[in-house]
């Protein structure tokens, strides 16, 4: 059967529902968060430490959203993206979940991120304001795979 699929967000832009959408994303982000008691690390300690480097990346993705409502020049939005880049080698280097499975699953979602962030991001032009939305939401999307699997 042959449905007709409308194009999803990637292929379409339309960019006030997507910033709608990124800033709602973002806030509920932010109170999942502080409701986020689950003890999957292996210590205390590490998860705090893991946690920080997230917090970064959600404050950096946040930061992104700023700079392109205020046409901030794209070197301080690729700065926000060398810092994600970052955070995310330090936070997978702590190997910090006690499940041996849990921890394996995550390096190989790492992996993805990491790859994907190269292909999609590396020597981009972040181009002008529609554009950036678009990246803005692509980075978040790869983000929001991880934590699909792992966080919730
Ligand atoms: C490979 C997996 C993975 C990727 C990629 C990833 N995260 Fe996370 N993130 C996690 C996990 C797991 C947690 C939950 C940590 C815990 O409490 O156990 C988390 C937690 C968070 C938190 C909550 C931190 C807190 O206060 O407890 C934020 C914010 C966050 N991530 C933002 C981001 C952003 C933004 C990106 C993309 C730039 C990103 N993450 C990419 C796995 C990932």
């Amino acid at each position: 059967m042959a449905f007709f699929t409308p194009p999803g967000p990637c292929d379409t832009i339309r960019p006030m529902k997507n910033l709608a959408g990124a800033l709602l994303a973002l806030t509920l982000l932010a109170g999942a968060s502080a409701q986020d008691k689950k003890d999957r690390g292996k210590t205390p300690e590490l998860t705090k430490k893991y946690a920080a480097f997230m917090k970064s990346n959600g404050a950096e993705m946040k930061g992104i959203l700023e700079d392109i409502e205020k046409d901030k020049p794209e070197s301080d939005i690729k700065k926000r993206l060398a810092r994600i880049k970052e955070n995310i080698a330090k936070a997978r280097e702590l190997k910090y979940r006690k499940d041996e499975e849990e921890q394996e699953k995550l390096d190989g979602l790492f992996d993805v991120f990491e790859f994907k962030l190269k292909q999609d991001f590396d020597g981009v032009e972040w181009g002008d304001k529609e554009k950036r939305k678009f990246l803005h939401e692509r980075l978040q999307a790869k983000c929001d795979v991880c934590h699909e699997l792992l966080r919730d």
